[in-house]
């Protein structure tokens, strides 16, 4: 049987659907080799962050800021950050040595929240040879005084601006905590996303009790994180005019087939990989090619979306509706 795994996404044709999350890994051109010889069909490449940038036009050099107290605060998640090492003018060779290196796209990485000159940058990126850009919203609004509508207007500026610098697709990683996560992710769209991948994982700091200290701390995911995805690319699927992509909690065939199913084009994979090595991308598309065979499907195109919310035959699954019926299921067993 002819088994057809492509699929397309930000307009490029990618011949199965595991992409590799953007993550330190992405430093390495080793890794990067090594993530399209194990059946990777694109990478997405390490964040290069609007304080990276912001700091070099100030003049600073930001690896020796990095290392200061109020910086690794503020960028409690970035454990990694550190070990980088690239600044803006080191992540544009990256970008074309990763360009040399391998025949799949590459997808460069931002990484910031509020407008300014770092977004011009986005420029530099298309002309290293990036195939798209994708925007990593991430925030954490602490100020009281700031409304919600504020911070999303924030947000989709952003995207605009970006929007006004590039003319290669672009793609917005968003968390999933807006009140109004459909709308929102309809904004971004109109703002100029042409792809949205879900959702970005926060970080919180935790605390060492030892020291009275507040440290960062990176835990890896696990499938169970797939779930809120899942629900979300099902529920948009068909409703937004852009490319949904998976990004948390893939951590097998079975998570690739369900990211599918709910109607995503890719299906992203970062802590998998750190737990199993690149290697197992290798299984992971394997496995997928044995499922599809057993129950004779011919392409993972006739998969995407056919449990989305429009395709349910069964729309209260997604809505309020379950949600009775989901706590009245969970008995208590002796
Ligand atoms: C060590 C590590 C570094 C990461 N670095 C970045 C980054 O630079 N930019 C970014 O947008 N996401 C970054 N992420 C988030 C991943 O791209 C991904 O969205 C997240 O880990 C969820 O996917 P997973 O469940 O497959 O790990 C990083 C994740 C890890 C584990």
């Amino acid at each position: 049987m002819n088994l057809d795994l492509s699929t397309k996404y930000l307009g490029l044709k990618l011949a199965n659907p595991l992409v590799c999350s953007s993550s330190s890994m992405c430093v390495s051109l080793d890794n990067i080799r090594q993530m399209e010889e194990a059946g990777a069909a694109a990478v997405v490449l390490h964040s290069l962050f609007e304080e990276q940038l912001t700091l070099e036009s100030a003049g600073l050099d930001y690896s020796l800021s990095a290392g200061t107290e109020s910086y690794v605060e503020s960028l409690s998640y970035l454990v990694e950050l550190t070990d980088y090492k690239l600044g803006p003018d080191g992540y544009l060779e990256h970008i074309r040595k990763a360009k040399q290196s391998v025949g799949i796209p590459i997808i460069a990485s931002l990484n910031g929240a509020t407008r300014g000159g770092w977004l011009n940058y986005a420029q530099s990126i298309q002309q290293a040879g990036a195939d798209a850009l994708e925007l990593n919203l991430y925030h954490i609004p602490t100020d009281t005084s700031i409304r919600g509508a504020d911070v999303e207007e924030q947000y989709l500026d952003v995207v605009r601006d970006v929007r006004s610098h590039v003319t290669i697709p672009i793609a917005v990683k968003l968390s999933p905590f807006f009140t109004s996560m459909a709308h929102m992710a309809r904004e971004s769209v109109t703002a100029g996303a042409d792809a949205l991948v879900l959702f970005n994982r926060f970080y919180q700091p935790d605390f060492d009790l030892e020291n009275l200290d507040v440290v960062p701390r990176l835990h890896l995911s696990s499938s169970h994180e797939l779930l809120l995805r899942l629900h979300w690319v099902a529920i948009l699927y068909g409703n937004v005019a852009a490319d949904l992509a998976v990004t948390g909690g893939v951590h097998s065939a079975a998570d690739v087939i369900k990211s599918m199913m709910a109607g995503a084009k890719v299906a992203m994979m970062a802590s998998v990989l750190f737990q199993h090595g690149i290697g197992y991308l290798t299984t992971i598309r394997d496995d997928m090619v044995r499922w599809m065979m057993d129950r004779e499907y011919n392409s993972v195109r006739q998969m995407q979306g056919n449990m989305s919310l429009l395709a349910s035959a069964n729309p209260a699954a997604f809505e309020r509706g379950n949600y009775m019926q989901t706590l009245r299921s969970h008995v208590r067993r002796r």
